[in-house]
């Protein structure tokens, strides 16, 4: 039985087949549409979320399947005292694959240590959301037609985001990825993420100025900064709008750069730059339900 904890869990060539899955299931729906009648989804999240726990819903109804669980932990038994080790071998009874959420790094681990069916970290707190990079990935590759050979700038949050620290672990593995990480000194990428591109002698650098890149990224992916993993509230103020992506800003971008976001967004992009063709975080929502689709089918040993 097989989980999905971390990108790096499937292989190039597997997360290949997973796309090829996705680009099919997006051309003819219909031939899916039945493939997880009689299977249920639970989905398990202690944090906050809309278009995870929702994609995910989504992507199990249109395989034809069902969908159980709770979306607050305050009305799971979590709220008693019960352990992520306890609640999974329950569900486990109810359900033939789980998606969690939870705001302890390392907790769906624990779970899928225990768990008597597939199990997929939702997120675990600043750590990784493995589901989420699938999404990214799925959405470059279908719109720019490859995984390799472009300058990605990855702004914002880069200490505490999960998108982030996922994203950089899986397109490491992909020739000529050259990353322009874009933030505020405090919220810089994450030392062992530093030191795994050095090891791996790939190419980056990290600025503060996102005006001053622009011109040179083939893919922007804009990120939160995340309020919730702060110490303290007067830092949070501090760096909150620290960037601002606006349409001029975005004169100054190739006329083919893409503007990815995991969402949801609050002040990092501004809203008038949803209408440039460019701004493809909506579309990227959409690729979100066919790459679940996709991992369902591949975890539950359907295709
Ligand atoms: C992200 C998350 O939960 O890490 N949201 C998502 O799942 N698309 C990003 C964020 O919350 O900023």
């Amino acid at each position: 039985m097989r989980h999905l904890m971390n990108p790096m869990d499937f292989s190039v060539e597997e997360l290949d087949k997973l796309f090829d899955l996705a680009a099919d299931i997006e051309k003819d729906p219909k031939k899916y549409a039945h493939m997880c009648e009689g299977k249920k989804l639970a989905t398990c999240f202690y944090e906050p979320s809309t278009r995870t726990r929702l994609s995910f819903e989504s992507a199990m109804i249109n395989l034809g399947g069902s969908v159980i669980g709770f979306s607050d932990a305050g009305s799971s038994s979590a709220a008693k005292g019960e352990s992520v080790s306890d609640t999974i071998r329950v569900i486990s009874c109810f359900a033939d694959i789980c998606a969690m959420r939870h705001p302890k790094e390392g907790a769906p681990m624990v779970a899928a240590s225990r768990s008597g069916i597939p199990v997929i970290n939702a997120g675990d707190g600043g750590h990784q959301h493995p589901t989420q990079t699938l999404t990214d990935l799925l959405t470059i590759r279908s719109l720019k037609g490859r995984l390799d050979n472009f300058t990605i700038g990855i702004c914002g949050d880069l200490k505490f985001g999960r998108t982030v620290h996922s994203l950089v672990n899986a397109l490491a593995r992909y020739d000529k990825v050259h990353f322009v990480f874009i933030s505020p000194e405090e919220l810089r990428i994450p030392s062992y993420l530093r030191e795994m591109l050095w090891d791996k002698a790939l190419s980056f650098e990290e600025v503060i100025r996102l005006e001053d890149v622009m011109p040179r990224l083939d893919l922007l992916y804009m990120t939160r900064v995340q309020r919730e993993r702060f110490f303290n509230e007067e830092d949070y103020v501090r760096l909150k709008d620290f960037y601002v992506l606006t349409k001029e800003k975005m004169e100054r971008a190739r006329e083919d750069m893409l503007v990815l976001h995991p969402l949801p967004r609050v002040n990092e992009i501004s809203v008038e730059v949803d209408d440039d063709p460019r701004a493809v975080y909506f579309k990227q929502v959409q690729y979100g339900v066919y790459v679940r689709m996709a991992l369902i089918l591949t975890l539950l040993e359907l295709v």
